[in-house]
């Protein structure tokens, strides 16, 4: 029988690549800002982050193909990050690790510089005009990526709402961030080998998360987009 959340919950917190900061927003600094290399991951690696990252499908299959790489996944949702970082545990991958905790307080967990590369998967579309700053991609957001990530850090999102990638894609051309690639139509572009980028990253854009999954089961497209942080890092 599959284990209930109350027990996923639980178990995580026995796991030592978990870090539970639910209440950041009260507290102060966490302990391993400005430190995950030299305390926690012992390497000098690049370090990926995949937001929202739910059950942690990408933070793991890009840590199976880049070992020479570290990842973290970040979510609020602890029974969903349980997933991710049983099989990390079980696989002994000492280049993964997971934080729960919202990412509105992300600044409080990474210093400026200390991230090289963030994956937004599947982020909730927030739809209404009033919850746009809730939006992953909204420049409320961007700003805070900006401040964690090194310079000419790169932000990826993968979507299956198309509002939702034509919004990041005008966000990101309203703050003259540095487009890498856009498509409407991810596995459209790859087949066709349309975008040199795209082509380029192949292998790693085709790693499904859990709702990638299903959005593809049900027919629907996938938006992919890729961008450059550095203008709102000069000033
Ligand atoms: C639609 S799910 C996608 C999960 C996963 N990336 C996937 O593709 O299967 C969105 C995830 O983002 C998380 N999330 C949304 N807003 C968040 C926030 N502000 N802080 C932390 N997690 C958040 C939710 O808990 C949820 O797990």
């Amino acid at each position: 029988m599959s284990k209930g959340k109350l027990e996923k919950f639980a178990e995580i917190g026995t796991f030592p690549n978990v870090f539970q900061l639910p209440s950041l927003h009260n507290s102060e600094d966490f302990s391993l800002k400005g430190k995950w290399h030299k305390e926690y991951f012992k390497n000098d690696n690049p370090l990926v982050l995949e937001l929202g990252c739910g059950k942690g499908e990408y933070t793991v299959g890009l840590a199976e193909r880049f070992a020479d790489k570290n990842f973290i996944g970040v979510d609020i949702k602890g029974a969903r990050l349980w997933r991710g970082s049983k099989t990390a545990f079980d696989n002994k991958m000492n280049n993964v690790a997971f934080v729960r905790t919202r990412i509105d307080h992300i600044e409080k967990v990474f210093a400026l510089g200390e991230v090289d590369e963030i994956w937004v998967t599947f982020p909730d579309p927030q739809p209404q005009k009033t919850r746009e700053r809730k939006r992953l991609t909204s420049p409320v957001f961007l700003k805070r990526y900006a401040n964690i990530l090194k310079p000419g850090g790169i932000v990826n999102l993968k979507t299956d709402n198309f509002p939702l990638y034509d919004y990041s894609k005008e966000v990101a051309q309203e703050l003259k961030l540095e487009l890498l690639a856009a498509t409407a139509d991810l596995y459209k572009s790859i087949e066709k080998a349309e975008v040199a980028y795209i082509s380029k990253n192949a292998e790693l854009l085709q790693i499904k998360t859990y709702y990638e999954k299903m959005f593809l089961e049900q027919g629907l497209k996938i938006n992919y987009l890729s961008f450059k942080i550095s203008a709102l890092q000069n000033g």
